[in-house]
């Protein structure tokens, strides 16, 4: 199924397709890492959670007609997606304010948001990953004025999508991040994945976090919050 290793991650590991040009596979690892890679370990089954979780996800967002790069899920650990050229931001989706954004502003956690904030970071382990305005994005990617503008709106339809389907299961969608990708065709898709590693999923009647901030804080167990947000999402499907 897969040939190349193209490119490895913190999360995962990105290959060549075998066969088949303009497909990738992506292959979910265990390794879990915080602070831009200072902390990390290893937990058994949480590549395998990702993989299934973001799969979940990405095929509800197909069905409300939000165009992603995901194909379909191939085993386990390994799913396919279209080969996309990613663009280096990290376009965060904020509905409550908790993590960076607390220390960054003062804003007091779980002071929820009228209005989503969306924020950029630049894609940059070297630099660990700084908050960028607009301009900076224009300046420090291929991606146009309009574009710019394109990958928002998509992002504020993604909240949308993602708010209804965790609050169907009873988790409120405190923040996430997504990744957008360059198809061979120019057109921008939703990339990489969507996960507890890449969201805030606080349950909705405790709130207790169910999400790799119980690995960064050191306040839980990973893989059972994982576990918890796969049933959930099954459940559901
Ligand atoms: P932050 O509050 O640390 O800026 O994180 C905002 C959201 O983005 C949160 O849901 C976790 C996610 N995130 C990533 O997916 N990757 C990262 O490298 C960071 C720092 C945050
Ligand atoms: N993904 C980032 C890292 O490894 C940070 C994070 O998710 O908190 O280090």
């Amino acid at each position: 199924m897969k040939a190349e290793l193209l490119y490895e991650g913190k999360a995962k590991r990105v290959y060549q397709a075998e066969g088949k040009s303009g497909q990738l596979v992506l292959s979910y690892k265990n390794d879990a890492t915080a602070f831009n890679g200072v902390k990390k370990d290893s937990f058994d089954g949480k590549g395998r959670l990702n993989n299934e979780i973001s799969s979940l996800i990405f095929t509800a967002l197909h069905e409300k007609g939000i165009e992603t790069h995901f194909i379909e899920r191939l085993n386990e650990t390994e799913q396919m997606v279209v080969q996309t050229e990613i663009i280096p931001l990290e376009v965060v989706v904020r509905n409550v304010a908790s993590g960076s954004i607390t220390k960054r502003l003062g804003i007091e956690e779980k002071t929820h948001f009228d209005k989503p904030l969306i924020e950029f970071f630049y894609k940059n382990d070297e630099l660990g990953d700084p908050l960028i305005n607009d301009e900076h994005a224009l300046y420090l990617t291929s991606a146009t004025p309009a574009e710019i503008d394109e990958i928002k709106e998509k992002a504020l339809e993604i909240n949308k999508q993602l708010m209804d389907l965790f609050q169907s299961i009873n988790i409120t969608l405190v923040d996430f991040k997504l990744e957008f990708g360059r198809k061979a065709c120019g057109t921008i898709v939703l990339s990489d994945e969507i996960s507890p590693d890449t969201c805030r999923l606080w349950d909705a009647a405790t709130g207790e976090k169910l999400d790799k901030d119980v690995f960064r804080q050191g306040t839980g167990d990973l893989i059972e919050v994982y576990k918890e947000i796969l049933k959930r999402l099954e459940a559901k499907a």
